[in-house]
């Protein structure tokens, strides 16, 4: 099995056993090497960007200065999920923020972060098995190292990440081995905070920060662990109308959100599947909203 966003910022490295295949890691304070091109998300997302990262980056502003003459300074992934858009590039800003309302995904990010070789020790005694992924259902694990690893099995093998169905996934130990690695090194400058968008948008409001922002569809805000209700729309765009830096908003294309955002540019983004299968060529269309 071959990741290619994984291959492109991973160096040859020892997959045996233990924390040498590591290396110099992020906790380790002194991971000195270039991190280039993208970085594969660990599993995936419903609703995740994977295929309109490229697309959305386009937009992102002042990417073509060099990182230290650019205005902006912050970049600030207010609904995470994943976080395709942040880990589609090896830095967008000065500093970067990865914020989710679910603490299971904000609790895994810190664990890639900061405990990258104890994550893998705990992948390692856990066989991914459908009994695995019942077990956790009913036992709680303990500690945040375990509770990384259980979160890592309740959504990556389960029916689009929705963490209720048992879902088969073919699954190479090497190539999670590699992601983790990979995941460690770019998140090393990251901020990652677990907190409801009002407190981000809030936080942030500053001339100099970007926000992208990618929340639960309208029509469909059941579908995530944690989320938000149908009067939250409205919340957020308020939110966002009063915001003094730069963002960009992607949605579904919904009527109503044409209408609460009839005062801002939108664009609509569109890809197409290229992967090989019967959705080959398919196109994906979405909103995307932008104060500038
Ligand atoms: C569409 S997904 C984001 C996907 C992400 N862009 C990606 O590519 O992986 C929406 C995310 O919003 C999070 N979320 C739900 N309610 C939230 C809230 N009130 N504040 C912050 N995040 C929230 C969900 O946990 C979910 O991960």
């Amino acid at each position: 099995m071959k990741d290619k966003d994984v291959d492109r910022n991973t160096p040859q490295m020892n997959a045996g056993e233990g924390g040498t295949a590591f290396g110099p890691s992020a906790q380790d304070g002194n991971c000195t090497e270039e991190i280039k091109g993208s970085t594969a998300a660990i599993f995936g997302w419903i609703g995740g960007k994977r295929l309109l990262r490229d697309r959305i980056g386009e937009f992102v502003p002042e990417q073509d200065k060099p990182l230290k003459s650019r205005e902006i300074k912050y970049f600030v992934e207010v609904f995470g999920g994943v976080a395709w858009m942040l880990l589609s590039k090896p830095r967008w800003f000065e500093y970067e923020i990865y914020n989710d309302a679910n603490g299971e995904l904000v609790n895994l990010f810190n664990v890639m972060k900061y405990h990258p070789r104890e994550l893998w020790k705990e992948f390692r005694l856990m066989p991914d098995s459908e009994a695995m992924f019942e077990h956790f259902k009913t036992n709680k694990p303990i500690t945040d190292v375990q509770r990384a690893a259980a979160c890592y099995i309740k959504y990556a093998h389960s029916f689009s990440a929705r963490g209720d169905t048992y879902a088969f996934k073919p699954n190479s130990m090497t190539v999670l081995q590699r992601k983790i690695i990979a995941l460690a090194r770019r998140l090393n400058k990251v901020s990652i905070t677990n907190e409801s968008y009002e407190q981000i948008i809030r936080r942030y409001n500053r001339p100099n920060v970007f926000l992208y922002l990618d929340p639960p569809y309208y029509g469909c805000e059941d579908l995530y662990d944690v989320t938000i209700t149908p009067d939250d729309h409205e919340k957020l765009r308020d939110l966002l109308r009063g915001f003094s830096g730069k963002w960009a908003l992607s949605y579904n294309d919904h009527p109503a959100i044409r209408e609460l955002y009839r005062d801002f540019r939108i664009e609509t983004i569109s890809t197409r599947y290229s992967a090989l299968g019967i959705e080959k060529g398919k196109q994906v269309d979405e909103l995307l909203v932008l104060n500038y």
